[in-house]
């Protein structure tokens, strides 16, 4: 692979910036915003109220802490644009999380917003190793998600040429991928397999292709995936983070050189981690939940968002700004089976250990009696499919999930094909179990 590391004179003098200058930036940025929702978002200013603190009592950094969080479900109350902290005609654009459950969760933009987005996705592909006049096939879906359109937006900023592929029809994917000649690709990393499938069916060696990078998020990923992708396509793969309550893409992103965490552009979004239970302020280091308040947004202002993303804060490396570690999952993902925590990544990366098993896994939760069941769903390799070696991939990975997660689970390996693939962020669990 291609050393891609981006020159100090690319750089934006705000990612060479001390930490005490960051440090500047954040406490007049916070003092606008916080200034901003209570003026103009009737809930901020209702919540801030019953908290008995307001935004004059921000004095440093820290005092943030004393202000109440923002859930979900504030934004669904307020559902379609109660969030909004500016006229609607000044709202350029609308987002929308699908909301699986109840009402989808709607953000905005101004225009400057709009500006500010492309900004930090193009500084999260240069820092994945792209450059200005790069070639970059988008395959995050377009339209109310925000992941098409954010990568969009961020490669002509970066004064990319941007094919807007969207997700599906993987056949062209793959005849695009060959006959444009990207050096870029930005997909979910569970989409990013069921191209390589399909140029493994269109007997088209990946690594031959002109990628040198891949800017993967939208959803976990473990290191192992890292690894297999980078070995098939002969290319970098790196994490990119987002929320579309804090703006979408383009919130943290890996540096290519260093791939090891994500650097939270603090800039414009300032994290915070707490213990999900308490809602205390935990320490830089201290695992926990990710909590963001936005700088500078002006349609959409969150205060100390929970954004229920596990993960800890670390010190910048290759850049300033703070890291945060790979997401292993959100709270919400995360199954408890028979009294023992397990994060669908934690399966994946066992999943990746076993010879003769494609990436492609499945989780099931069905109860026996009072009994909850955990299958693990995999595919055989097309060249390891014969009984024998099903058998010995299943109890190879049964042994190894109950060596390392702690759980026993039944394995049932499928044909080749047979688990569903996705075409953006991947159903990784499917809970058949009755309600207690
Ligand atoms: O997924 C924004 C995005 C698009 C990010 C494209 C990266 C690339 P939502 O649909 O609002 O926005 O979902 C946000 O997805 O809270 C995480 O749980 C999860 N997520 C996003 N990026 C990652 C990542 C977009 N790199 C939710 N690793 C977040 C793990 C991620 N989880």
């Amino acid at each position: 692979m291609r050393d891609l590391s981006p020159r100090p004179s690319d750089l934006e003098p705000i990612e060479l910036a001390s930490r005490d200058e960051i440090a500047n930036v954040q406490l007049d940025r916070l003092k606008w915003s916080l200034r901003h929702a209570y003026d103009r978002v009737p809930l901020y200013r209702k919540k801030l109220e019953a908290a008995g603190v307001h935004p004059d009592d921000l004095r440093s950094l820290d005092d943030l802490a004393k202000f109440p969080f923002t859930t979900k479900q504030d934004l669904r109350d307020n559902y379609p644009f109660g969030m909004f902290a500016v006229p609607r005609e000044e709202v350029v654009r609308i987002h929308a999380s699908s909301g699986t459950t109840g009402r989808p969760t709607v953000v905005g933009y101004t225009t400057k917003d709009v500006d500010t987005w492309a900004d930090v996705v193009a500084r999260s592909i240069r820092a994945s190793g792209g450059r200005s006049g790069d070639i970059v096939h988008v395959a995050y879906g377009y339209g109310l998600f925000t992941g098409g359109l954010g990568a969009h937006y961020g490669a002509e900023k970066m004064g990319c040429t941007v094919v807007p592929v969207s997700g599906g029809m993987t056949e062209r994917q793959v005849r695009l991928i060959q006959d444009f000649g990207p050096d870029i690709i930005m997909v979910t990393p569970s989409y990013m397999l069921a191209i390589l499938d399909e140029f493994r069916s269109a007997h088209v060696d990946p690594r031959q292709t002109s990628l040198k990078v891949g800017i993967f998020g939208a959803e976990p990923w473990s290191d192992g995936m890292r690894q297999q992708i980078e070995d098939a396509f002969d290319m970098h793969a790196v994490d990119i983070y987002g929320l579309s309550e804090v703006i979408g893409p383009g919130v943290a992103n890996e540096c290519v050189e260093t791939k090891d965490g994500l650097h939270v552009w603090e800039d414009h979004f300032y994290p915070e981690i707490v213990d999900p239970t308490t809602g205390a302020v935990l320490p830089d280091g201290q695992r926990g939940e990710l909590v963001f308040t936005s700088l500078t947004k002006e349609a959409m202002p969150v205060i100390r968002y929970r954004t229920r993303d596990l993960t800890r804060l670390l010190p910048g490396t290759a850049r300033t700004m703070r890291r945060m570690e790979k997401v292993t999952g959100r709270s919400d993902d995360m199954i408890i089976l028979r009294g023992v925590n397990v994060f669908p990544t934690q399966i994946e990366e066992q999943v990746l250990t076993c010879d003769g098993l494609s990436p492609h896994y499945q989780i099931e939760l069905t109860r026996n009696g009072p009994t909850d069941v955990m299958a693990v769903h995999v595919e055989a390799e097309p060249d390891h499919a014969g009984e024998a070696d099903r058998a010995a991939a299943a109890a190879l990975l049964a042994q190894r999930i109950k060596g390392t997660v702690g759980v026993s689970v039944q394995v049932v390996v499928e044909d080749p094909g047979a688990v569903e693939r996705s075409m953006g962020k991947a159903k990784r669990v499917v809970d058949r179990r009755p309600a207690r």
